[in-house]
């Protein structure tokens, strides 16, 4: 397998902006599988699921048609044809995707999905998930963790200004719901490097990265 980079970690622990950095410093594609469980989210929602619903989100989870562009300069996401990348940022998602993605046929079918996607490699894989289930495999599996106060600041940050407090306590929520399910996705790989960012700059963490990548 040509390369594959894990980079598991909780909400705003940097994982975006990390992968898409690393993603481009060398060549590599880019998957943001955060995203496809959000697009899911937003299709369910879109045709009024119920998402509280465990069995009937499971009864619909093969209808949608995901696509994931995975160009780190420009990542994209259509849902039967639609671009989502705007709405699946939206706080009608956010607040339901944990539910969604805590759905076991959900995650069966994004998994499979993500794997095609992987493929024979040459792709960084952001996720939760990425370097225990998705791609164990991988060469290179990356851990990023932040304290909850540095995570808060980033997410409220890039959702311009949102409420430094409501940030924290929205993503508190969100790990609590995502490491609640039987397979905990927020488990870390054994083999996984961790790497704290709290009091690291984007450019720091990317370099670290690279390193860790080369050896
Ligand atoms: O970046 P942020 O934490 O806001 O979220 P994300 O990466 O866009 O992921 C949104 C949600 O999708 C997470 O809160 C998890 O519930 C779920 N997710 C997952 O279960 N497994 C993954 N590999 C990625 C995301």
């Amino acid at each position: 397998m040509t390369l594959v980079i894990a980079m598991d970690g909780p909400s705003g622990s940097g994982k975006s902006s990390v992968s898409k950095g690393v993603a481009r410093a060398l060549g590599l594609r880019y998957l943001d599988t955060g995203a496809m469980y959000r697009a899911m989210t937003w299709w369910m929602l879109h045709e009024g699921v119920p998402v509280d619903d465990p069995a009937a989100i499971a009864a619909r989870a093969g209808e949608p048609d995901l696509n994931s562009g995975t160009d780190p300069a420009a990542p994209t996401i259509t849902v039967d044809g639609v671009d989502v990348s705007g709405p699946i940022r939206g706080q009608e998602v956010t607040g339901a995707v944990s539910a969604v993605a805590a759905v076991p046929a959900v995650r069966e079918r994004l998994v499979a999905l993500q794997r095609e996607i992987i493929g024979a490699g040459g792709i960084v894989v952001e996720g939760r998930d990425i370097g225990t289930v998705v791609a164990p495999a991988a060469q290179v599996k990356i851990y990023l963790t932040a304290s909850a106060e540095a995570r808060a600041q980033r997410r409220s940050a890039e959702l311009s200004g949102a409420s430094i407090t409501a940030t924290q306590a929205d993503l508190a929520r969100r790990d609590r719901l995502d490491s609640t399910r039987k397979v905990d996705p927020l488990a870390q790989a054994a083999d996984a490097i961790e790497l704290d960012t709290t009091s690291l700059g984007l450019d720091e963490v990317i370099e670290e990265v690279l390193r860790i990548a080369r050896k």
